[in-house]
């Protein structure tokens, strides 16, 4: 996003990011920066529906959604927005923001409350689910592509996005994203997907952290877009150790975020991260990132099949897959 962080580690939006003592333990531990826990359309619907309610007790859409959200009461957007400047004032790393919205009003005008604050930038999150059958995946790229454009003339501080890599061309809708003004595109969010209780027949919403391996999407995306598209990129999802930060960075990131890494292990974590990258960093007898940040994207690769259809074909056309005694192909 153009800002000038002291590590390449950024703590993700999470409730780690919610709590001011985490947060100044997150820049003890040397976090290059913070994103936010986001601010979302349906507090700000609610605090909306609350002031309405008030007027008019018995609308049932309004129960609905306290219903639906009752937690999130007493965490409207105007106490985001002041929470947005105690985290401010309690570490000197870049806070960044993060906002989910649904309505094109709403991304407006929270982009540029909270642009007010004081924070170094904002990240759009665009977390939402399909569920129209009749909208075609290039009538919400537009909408993405076009909200975009008028966010960034609008604000006038760095803006990111956090992407799903849910397109049927990925490579595409981000290069397109990179040139309406963006300064910077997280690859990738995480959903989190619904379960089935099957004793008590019932939808159950658990949260899922990362695994190791699902950083393998995030790696291969980084590697194709480095160096073709107008911005930096950030890769995120399931990095948990420095060897994983060292591969996003050799594929063309220029920063990580990192949020189940702090779940599983402690905020310490941090540290023990920077101190495997500086080791290997020696070893390898690299000065700075930038040495060999991209060194293995899809343009620099010496293999320039690594990151195509063949070596899958290649795989699957081994005479035996991996078997259950651990036996080789
Ligand atoms: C408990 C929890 C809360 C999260 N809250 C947010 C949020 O408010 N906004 C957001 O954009 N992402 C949120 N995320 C997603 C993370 O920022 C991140 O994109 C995702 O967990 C993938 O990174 P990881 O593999 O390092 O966990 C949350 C994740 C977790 C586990």
């Amino acid at each position: 996003m153009g800002l000038k962080l002291k590590s390449p580690i950024i703590v993700g939006a999470s409730s780690l990011t919610a709590d001011l003592a985490t947060i100044e333990n997150i820049e003890k531990a040397g976090a290059g920066a913070i994103v936010t826990k986001s601010l979302f359309e349906e507090q700000i619907q609610l605090e909306r529906y609350q002031d309405e309610l008030e007027r008019e007790k018995t609308n049932e859409k309004h129960a609905e959604m306290i219903t639906v959200f009752p937690d999130i009461g007493h965490a409207g957007p105007k106490e985001h927005l002041y929470w947005l400047k105690r985290t401010l004032e309690t570490v000197k790393i870049p806070v960044i923001g993060s906002l989910n919205a649904v309505n094109r009003e709403t991304w407006l005008d929270y982009a540029q409350q909270m642009a007010d604050t004081g924070i170094s930038g904002l990240e759009l999150n665009f977390y939402s689910t399909p569920n129209d059958f009749s909208k075609t995946g290039s009538s919400i790229e537009d909408e993405q592509i076009n909200l975009l454009k008028e966010i960034t003339e609008k604000i006038n501080i760095p803006v990111a996005v956090k992407l799903s890599s849910f397109y049927t061309n990925p490579l595409r809708v981000v290069k397109q994203m990179s040139e309406t003004g963006i300064a910077g595109v997280v690859l990738f969010n995480r959903f989190f997907q619904p379960d089935i209780d099957i004793e008590k027949l019932e939808n159950i919403f658990p949260i899922n952290l990362s695994n190791p391996l699902d950083n393998r999407l995030t790696l291969r995306y980084t590697a194709l877009l480095s160096k073709q598209i107008k911005t930096e990129i950030c890769s995120s999802g399931g990095i948990f150790d420095a060897a994983d930060v060292i591969k996003m960075i050799l594929a063309g990131a220029s920063s990580v975020q990192i949020v189940s890494a702090l779940y599983k292990n402690d905020i310490e974590h941090i540290k023990t991260i920077l101190d495997g990258i500086e080791t290997w960093m020696s070893k390898k007898g690299f000065n700075s990132l930038a040495d060999f940040q991209g060194k293995m994207n899809k343009l620099n690769s010496d293999d320039p099949w690594a990151y195509s259809r063949a070596q899958y074909v290649k795989l699957l056309m081994k005479p035996k897959l991996l078997r259950k005694d651990k036996t080789e192909f």
